[in-house]
């Protein structure tokens, strides 16, 4: 494979109880982002961490937090979770009005900006931003759970963004989540993603270590 893949497990699915030292064990064992994601119970209908999260974090792991805020009106927190040591802060498409300036109002703060879509969401309304973003998220369930199941779709879309990066002459991370096990990253890795989110097939395996590198196993050569 020609470019870095990363491999950012979700905490949504570990063990909060055991947080510290599941978090530590996959930084140690290969994960090179560990995946925060944010819901309020508006945007989707569950609801998790804050800002307080990637704080606590950020005191324990060295590796990059990739911030995924499933929140409406995010522009109003960006502050908060650059505070808190984000070092990705990714924003949904569909909550955004003014999407070019909440991408701004990231890089101000000092993080990289990524933008996701939903399973319905087309790639192509993210063709005038695509510029300005480090990072693409293309979801590949309905957000708001972990352990559901890949939608294939979400492959046709990962080439389009991948397509689209190519003609902006940008190198971007393009990044799927939801769904990912060693054969939907495979394929996933095909169609043009380097950067897998996975949740369950890791932390709710009963060896993390052994699901991790089963992950790397099935893309990387
Ligand atoms: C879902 C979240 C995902 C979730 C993925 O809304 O954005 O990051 O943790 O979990 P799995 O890998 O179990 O589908
Ligand atoms: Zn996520």
């Amino acid at each position: 494979m020609k470019n870095k893949i990363y491999i950012a497990p979700s905490i949504l699915s570990a063990d909060l109880l055991k947080l510290e030292e599941q978090v530590n064990l996959v930084a140690k064992n290969g994960a090179d982002l560990i995946h925060v994601d944010v819901m309020d119970g508006h945007f989707v209908p569950n609801l998790t961490f804050g800002p307080n999260m990637v704080e606590a974090l950020k005191r324990i792991v060295d590796i990059p937090l990739d911030v995924h805020l499933m929140i409406t009106n995010p522009e109003l927190h960006i502050q908060d979770y650059a505070r808190a040591g984000a070092d990705i802060l990714t924003v949904h498409q569909e909550v955004c009005r003014h999407l070019h300036r909440t991408i701004q109002q990231i890089h101000q703060e000092g993080m990289k900006a990524g933008v996701s879509l939903n399973p319905e969401t087309p790639v192509s309304l993210i063709g005038d931003i695509i510029e300005d973003v480090e990072l693409v998220l293309i979801m590949s369930v309905n957000p708001g759970f972990g352990g559901q199941k890949f939608i294939p779709h979400a492959l046709d879309k990962l080439k389009e963004v991948e397509k689209m990066a190519e003609k902006a002459g940008k190198q971007i991370m393009i990044e799927v989540d939801g769904g990912i096990n060693p054969d939907t990253a495979k394929q996933a890795i095909e169609n043009g993603a380097n950067v897998l989110v996975v949740g369950n097939a890791i932390f709710k395996q009963p060896d993390i270590v052994a699901a991790l590198n089963a992950i790397k196993k099935a893309v990387l050569h």
